[in-house]
C-alpha cells in the first residue's frame, strides 16, 4: 500500500479572510505547518452559484492534496455552506478517501448557542451562506430552542477585498445592515460574524451596536474545534508535519495579496502565485 501524505494543514478562502482563521490556528496550535490558498482570482464567492462554489472550492481542495495536506480547512462559510457536503459525501471517497476536509460552519454552530442569554442569533454573512441556510438549520442540532434571524451582506465583502472597509461608504453599508438584523428582533443578543472576512469591519459594526449585543468572530472557536479534532483524530493528526511553518498561495498577484494580506492575518505575509493545475509561477 501506498503511504499515506503527510503535510501541513490546509488553510482555505476565496480570498483575505481566511487568514483571520488562519491567525488563529497559529496562535493555538503554533506547532504545526499551515498551507493557505486563498482564490483572490475569483473571489468574492458571497454571490456565486451553488455549481460554481462548488466547482472552484473542489478545485483548490484537489491543489491542497497535490500539496500532500492531509487536511484541509475550508475557512470560508460561503464555501463551507454551498461546497463541503458534497465534497465530504462524494468527492473524498474517490480522492482521497484517507484525507479530511472540514468547514467553520459545524463548529461555530456547536456553540454559539452557549452565547446567547435570550436565545436569539443574529446571523451577519454573505447573500450564498445564508440562502443555503446552513446557520438554521445546524444551530437547530444542537440548540432547538434558539431562534435564528439572519441578514445577507453582499456589500461587506467587495469593500473589504478593496480595502475599503474602514470608508465612509463601508459605515453607510455596515449601518444598514446591523439596523436591518437588530429590526428583526429586540431580543437579538448575540450576533455573529458568519463570513471569515468580517472580523475586519468590527469596530465598524460595533459603532452601530447597542452595548448589550455581544458580537462573535469565528476564528477562536474553530481554532479549539480543531485542537480537539487533532485529539481524537491522532490517525490525521500523525501526518500534520510540526515545524511551525507557514505558506501562503494566491491564485491572483502575490504582491497585491501580501499588500492585503497582513491586516487580515495581523503579521506580514509573502504569497507566491499558483496556478491550480498545480504550478508555482
Ligand atoms: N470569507 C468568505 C466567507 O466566510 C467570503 C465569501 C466571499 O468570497 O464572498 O463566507
Amino acid at each position: 500500500m501506498q503511504a499515506l501524505s503527510k503535510g501541513p494543514i490546509g488553510v482555505f478562502d476565496s480570498g483575505y479572510g481566511g487568514l483571520t482563521v488562519l491567525r488563529d490556528l497559529v496562535t493555538a496550535l503554533p506547532e504545526y505547518d499551515y498551507c493557505y490558498l486563498g482564490d483572490s482570482a475569483r473571489a468574492p464567492y458571497g454571490n456565486r452559484s451553488f455549481a460554481t462554489v462548488y466547482q472552484y472550492t473542489l478545485q483548490c481542495v484537489q491543489w491542497f492534496f497535490k500539496q500532500g495536506c492531509p487536511l484541509v480547512i475550508l475557512a470560508c462559510n460561503t464555501a463551507s455552506a454551498k461546497a463541503l457536503r458534497t465534497i465530504q459525501q462524494n468527492d473524498l471517497p474517490k480522492l482521497a478517501p484517507h484525507n479530511r476536509v472540514l468547514g467553520v460552519i459545524r463548529p461555530t454552530a456547536e456553540v454559539i448557542g452557549q452565547y446567547t442569554k435570550k436565545g436569539k442569533v443574529g446571523v451577519l454573512a454573505t447573500q450564498g451562506t445564508v440562502t443555503s441556510d446552513s446557520y438554521p438549520l445546524e444551530i437547530a442540532k444542537f440548540f432547538p430552542d434558539v431562534t435564528v434571524f439572519q441578514e445577507a451582506c453582499p456589500m461587506w465583502v467587495p469593500l473589504i477585498e478593496n480595502n475599503e472597509h474602514l470608508s465612509e461608504g463601508a459605515d453607510y453599508f455596515v449601518k444598514k445592515h446591523v439596523e436591518a438584523i437588530l429590526k428583526k428582533d429586540k431580543d437579538i443578543d448575540t450576533l455573529l460574524l458568519a463570513c471569515t472576512h468580517y472580523p475586519l469591519l468590527r469596530p465598524v459594526i460595533e459603532r452601530h451596536l447597542p452595548k448589550a449585543v455581544r458580537l462573535i468572530s469565528q476564528g477562536e472557536i474553530v481554532a479549539s474545534s480543531l485542537a480537539s479534532y487533532l485529539h481524537r483524530h491522532p490517525e490525521i493528526s500523525d501526518r500534520c508535519t510540526r515545524k511551525g511553518e507557514l505558506k501562503f498561495f494566491t491564485t491572483d498577484s502575490a504582491p497585491d495579496f501580501d499588500a492585503q494580506a497582513a491586516q487580515f492575518f495581523g503579521a506580514p505575509v509573502r504569497a507566491y502565485t499558483v496556478n491550480l493545475a498545480g504550478t508555482v509561477i
